[in-house]
This record gives C-alpha cells, structure tokens and sequence, in this order.
C-alpha cells in the first residue's frame, strides 16, 4: 500500500529581505502561511525501485529528471540515516510550478516527512531538518506546513499562530525564475537593510507588511502589475500582495464567502489565469 502525503502550497504574507550575504543567498523576515485547497500530491510505494514519476496539470518534463527536489531531499535524509528504506514517489502536480507557491519545496518536505513514516523517525528529527534545508530554503517551512516566521536564508523557521485567513490566490502561468527575482533585486554582496521586530499582533503584521521582491519581479514578469491592480480595484480584499518570488498574487478577505465571490469574478475577468480561493493557516 502506497503511503500518502498532500503537499500544500505555501504564501507568504510578508517578505522583507534585510540584506545580501557573501555566499549569495538574501537574509529574509518572512511571515509564512499554507493553504488548505492548493496542494500536489505525492505518494511513496515502498516496494517500488527510488525514483520518481510525475503528472497532472503542471507537470513538465523537467520534473521528472534528477534535479526534482523530490530526489535531492530523499538522498540528503539517506546521505544522514544509515540504512534508510526508500521507495518509488509519484507526484500529481496541481500547483503552478516557479510560481512562488514554493511548490517544489512543498514536494520535497513531503517526501521527507514520508519517508519519516516509512522509517519511524520523529517529526523533530534533526536529520530530517538538516535534509530540509540542503533541499532548499523553503523546504523547512514547509515540513510543518502551518504559519511560521522564516528567518536566515529562510531555513530558520519559528511557529506562529494565525487566525484561519480566507484568500484568492491567482498566477498569470508565466514562470518568475526565483534566483532571477533576487538578481533583479540588484543588492551587493554584504549590503543590508534595517530590519524592524514584526508587531505583536498578527494582523498588524501582515497589514503593515510588505513584499520586497515585488518591484524586481515586476520587471521580469509585468503581469504581476495587473494582477495586484485587478484584486484591489475588482474585489473588497484587504490586502492585495505578492508571494515569494512571484508571479503568484494574494488577496485576503473577511469571510470565506467573499474569497470565493471574488475568485468567481476574476476568473470570468482574467481567463488564461490559474485562480483559486483557499484558507491561509
Ligand atoms: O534555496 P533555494 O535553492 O530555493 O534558492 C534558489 C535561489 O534563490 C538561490 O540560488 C538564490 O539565488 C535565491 N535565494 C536567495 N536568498 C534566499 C533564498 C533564495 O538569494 N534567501
């Protein structure tokens, strides 16, 4: 029997990049959530030879080579447990993929926390950790799968408690290369920014937070600009942002309803758009 895990993708609320490192990566303070109706799929068959089938509606060609972080996290965790059983993952991708949904990290945190199953390693595993953050800086977040405050190059990941927020999360399906946002973001190495402590109050944060990528992204990808302007002249959001790296733009409501009248609305109003409406936790 096929064990089964659903690989949420995640948004981010705020991301404040405080400066650039000499090894290349950016230091974020990034305020992190996952939604509950976007996810991809992935299985692991313990009898099967390691490897790695994909499908589904944004599966490409390229995920199915070794560079799947699917594979990378699986051989970091073996590269640190003696012994590890693996097994053969099939993957259904249904989330827009260098969306800034952190799809691929989604799938990498849910093969380890399979492979935790199949092996009997706790959750809180050190190594597991570890694995995660060889595969990527979102891969951390994204073990848990709930809000939490992202720190470092990403990989510094403390739970926060959020109120289940509804959203309309829309893509244009123009992939925003995230080592490309960064560039674009032009910072020389070592130069930092003042970061300010996020306020106690969650909702303040997000309210008064920002996306410091957005600008960069919007060079690469100017959709993203139409996007933001749709969700905060068609709809009552709350606040209209982007996550991550882009291209993917969020909207936040008061009520689930609202969410789901708004993606309604621009999903007749920007018909080659993926548009879904989902619950932020
Ligand atoms: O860690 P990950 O492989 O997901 O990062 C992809 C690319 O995004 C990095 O090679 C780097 O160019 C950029 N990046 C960054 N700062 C971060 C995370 C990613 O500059 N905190």
């Amino acid at each position: 029997m096929p064990l089964r895990e659903r690989a949420p993708a995640k948004v981010n609320l705020t991301l404040h990049v405080l400066g650039r490192r000499d090894d290349g990566y950016h230091d974020l303070d990034s305020l992190t959530a996952f939604a509950g109706c976007a996810a991809d799929a992935l299985t692991l068959e313990p009898a099967a030879p390691f490897g790695l089938t994909v499908d589904g509606p944004f599966a490409r060609p390229a995920g199915d080579g070794d560079d799947n972080l699917v594979l990378k996290a699986a051989r970091a965790l073996a590269a640190r447990v003696d012994g590890l059983a693996l097994g053969g993952f099939a993957l259904t991708k249904r989330i827009p993929v260098a969306a800034g949904l952190g799809g691929g990290s989604a799938d990498a945190a849910a093969a380890l926390r399979l492979l935790a199953q199949l092996n009997g390693l706790a959750n809180d595993d050190p190594r597991l950790l570890d694995a995660a953050a060889e595969a990527g800086s979102d891969v951390p977040v994204c073990l848990r799968s709930r809000a939490a405050r992202m720190t470092g190059r990403g990989e510094v990941v403390t739970p926060v408690e959020i109120a289940p927020t509804p959203a309309v999360l829309m893509n244009p399906l123009r992939p925003a290369p995230t080592a490309e946002v960064f560039r674009a973001l032009g910072l020389a190495p070592g130069e930092t920014r003042d970061g300010d402590a996020p306020p106690d109050d969650v909702a303040a944060w997000i309210a008064r937070g920002r996306n410091d990528l957005e600008a960069a992204a919007v060079r690469i990808a100017p959709e993203i600009a139409a996007g933001l302007l749709m969700l905060a002249s068609q709809t009552g959001c709350r606040t209209a942002r982007m996550s991550g790296s882009g291209a993917t733009v969020f909207g936040l409501f008061g009520s689930p309803q609202e969410a789901r009248r708004a993606a309604r609305a621009l999903a007749k109003a920007a018909p080659a758009w993926w548009v879904r409406s989902t619950m932020l936790r």
